[in-house]
């Protein structure tokens, strides 16, 4: 069980990255260089954010990006265990490292990481999840990273607002499914980005669809899917949309989900360094 350092509050820096951001952040760990921090934001719980970031932080580095999982979502078990990383973090003299996964050695740290048992999660409150998040930026060596995704708490309220206070982002992410996808969660989202003067790069729509097992049509179980017509009223692009696969919900309850390859994201990487280029540490 690692000690957490004592939070430092009101030593605010920009974090050696872009000047322009609003409000003041955290210095990262001397030995963190990080490109590109991105934040998965959903409009509620339960949309697959969690499968989302993981399966994108799994091409990312599959296409040979250093990449880094910061779990600041602590309501679930869900990063670590989708994962599968039975390793807890190490403390070292004036930080901590991150475990990384089994499969592709992505960097991980979770309050659940933290935890003597998963379910104690829920007793955390606000402002020692903000804490800890803070942490999670500051005191983790993170190393040398082309991307950190933050999959952040549900909703687009105080919860996701504070975490993204503390993190210098460079991007937002929005996951929805069909049932919960709405302009208006788009429309909030824009808000809060505009409050923290970070741009949003898309959205991804979620469990759209199911792909029958006998001839391959596209079932919609849950209604038409809203991406598109989403995207094209707001303005924000539609970066994918997933389909109900079974298979995935099987790997990431095995903790086998740096196994499952997404071939709606795979252009992703690619389409994130254009939009980031001109962001470097
Ligand atoms: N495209 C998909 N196909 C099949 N199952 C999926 C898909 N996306 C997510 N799931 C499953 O749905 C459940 C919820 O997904 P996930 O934990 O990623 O959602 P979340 O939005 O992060 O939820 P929470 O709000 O609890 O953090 C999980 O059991 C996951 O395996
Ligand atoms: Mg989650
Ligand atoms: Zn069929």
């Amino acid at each position: 069980m690692i000690e957490l350092p004592d939070v430092k509050t009101n030593e605010s820096h920009d974090a050696g990255k872009d000047t322009k951001k609003q409000p003041a952040h955290e210095k990262p760990h001397q030995l963190t260089h990080i490109k590109h921090i991105l934040a998965v934001m959903s409009g509620k719980g339960g949309v697959g954010k969690s499968s989302v970031t993981a399966l994108l932080a799994s091409t990312l580095s599959r296409k040979g990006y250093h990449v880094g999982v910061l779990d600041a979502d602590i309501t679930g078990p869900s990063i670590p265990r989708m994962f599968g990383i039975k390793e807890r973090p190490t403390g070292i003299e004036d930080g901590i490292l991150p475990p990384e996964t089994p499969g592709l050695g992505i960097r991980v740290m979770s309050m659940n990481l933290l935890l003597p048992k998963e379910d104690e999660a829920v007793i955390w409150r606000g402002p020692l999840i903000g804490g800890a998040i803070k942490q999670f930026w500051k005191d983790v060596v993170w190393g040398d990273l082309d991307f950190l995704l933050v999959d952040l708490p549900p909703g687009t309220s105080d919860a996701p607002l504070t975490v993204m206070q503390s993190l210098p982002l460079d991007g937002l992410i929005i996951v929805s499914s069909p049932q919960d996808l709405a302009v208006m969660i788009v429309r909030k989202a824009i808000r809060m980005a505009a409050i923290m003067n970070v741009p949003i790069i898309g959205l991804v729509e979620n469990m759209a669809y199911v792909n029958c097992p006998k001839c391959g049509e596209k079932i919609f179980a849950f209604g038409e899917p809203q991406g598109e017509k989403v995207a094209a009223e707001t303005g924000v692009p539609l970066l994918a949309t997933l389909p109900v696969d079974p298979y995935l919900s099987r790997l990431a309850d095995r903790g086998k989900i740096e196994g499952y390859r997404a071939d709606e994201l795979e252009h992703l990487p690619h389409l994130l360094e254009q939009r980031l280029q001109h962001k470097v540490s």
